[in-house]
This record gives C-alpha cells, structure tokens and sequence, in this order.
C-alpha cells in the first residue's frame, strides 16, 4: 500500500469516526424497563463496518470508543468516561469493538457486497451486527444488573424493531457510497 492510499484510508477512517460521534448527538430514548436507551448511535457501528471493512472500521470504532473512555461526551445523550464501560451498557460498548471484525470478514468471504448480492449483505448485519451486539449487551446487562439472562435477553427484543430499520438503510446507504466513492476495500 503506498503512502497515499494509506493516507486516504485514516481520512475515510476518521470521517467514520466522526459519522458516529455526530449521531450521537441524537439523545436516546429510555425504554423504561432496562437501563438501557433506543440510540440511533450504533447504525454509526454498521457504516463503519461497510463502508470500511474489518480492519479501517475497527479502527474507527476503537477510536471512538476511546474518545468516549477519556471522557469526552460522545456517546448518545452526550456521556463519556471509563466508568460508561463498567455500566449497564458496557457489553454493547465492546460488541461495536469486535462487530466491524465480524461483519466485514462475512463480507469478504461471501462476497455479499457485489451488486447481485444485497440480500446476503442484509442478513450478514442483521446477525453480526444487530443479534452479536444485542445478545453480548444482554448476557453483559444481566451481569452487571443482576437479572436474569432470559430476562435480559427478552428485554432486548425492544430494540429489534429499531435496529432492524437503521441496519437496512445503513445497507442501503452504504450500497449507494461505495457505487461513487472507492474505498478500496475488497468486495
Ligand atoms: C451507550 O451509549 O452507553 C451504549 C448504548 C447501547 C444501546 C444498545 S445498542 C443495541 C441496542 N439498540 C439500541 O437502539 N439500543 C441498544
């Protein structure tokens, strides 16, 4: 790799990084029955994983995520510091880490994102990227919270809904960047 594509992989990689900060901005939405907010955040985590694929994306994501623990207030409804990572949303915060791994290894190895094959794309997130975090979320929040582990997991099916609409426009959205702008990665 040459300089300048190495130079233009961190600025695609930073941009991401401030994609997902800015949709922080949006504040979350409490659910009531666990600690744990509707956020429009980790649809940040899935552009991350398609547009930059394993390696930039993780990268991203391990940016911002480190942002967050020095303590700036980039996690939905402006919070930072460690401590958000001993916390009830701590296993989420470490399934964003490992779900760009996860879902761009699927996507090279299925070549899911070749025109022909969005559908596999859609499943590759839906399951790598909504059920990965979810269930490591629960099984971390039954943890932490000392609930049940089917109770947390169940609790979790309130954010299905939500996470299926933003993984698939994430989809849709990634589809339409790649088509015009390359990124070098492999399809
Ligand atoms: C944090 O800001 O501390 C992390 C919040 C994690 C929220 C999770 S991500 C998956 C699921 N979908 C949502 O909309 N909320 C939860």
């Amino acid at each position: 790799m040459t300089d300048q594509q190495r130079i233009k992989h961190l600025t695609q990689t930073a941009m991401v990084t401030a994609l997902i900060i800015v949709l922080g901005f949006f504040p979350g939405i409490p659910v009531g029955f666990i600690p744990v907010p509707i956020i429009l955040q980790n649809m940040g985590i899935f552009l991350a994983a398609e547009l930059l694929g394993r390696k930039y994306g993780t990268v991203a994501v391990a940016l911002f995520l480190a942002l967050a623990a020095l303590g700036l207030p980039i996690l939905s409804g402006g919070r930072g510091g460690a401590a958000v990572f001993a916390g009830p949303t701590g296993g989420y915060l470490f399934a964003w880490l490992l779900s760009p791994l996860l879902i761009g290894t699927l996507l090279e190895r299925t070549h899911a994102k070749a025109a022909h094959n969005w559908w596999r794309e859609l499943i590759i997130v839906w399951l790598a990227g909504i059920v990965f975090i979810d269930v490591v979320g629960a099984v971390w929040l039954a943890v932490q919270s000392h609930m049940g582990l089917l109770a947390a997991l169940l609790s979790n099916l309130a954010f299905i809904p939500g996470d299926l609409i933003k993984a698939t426009l994430a989809v849709v959205i990634a589809r339409r960047v790649r088509a015009v702008v390359d990124f070098g990665i492999p399809a």
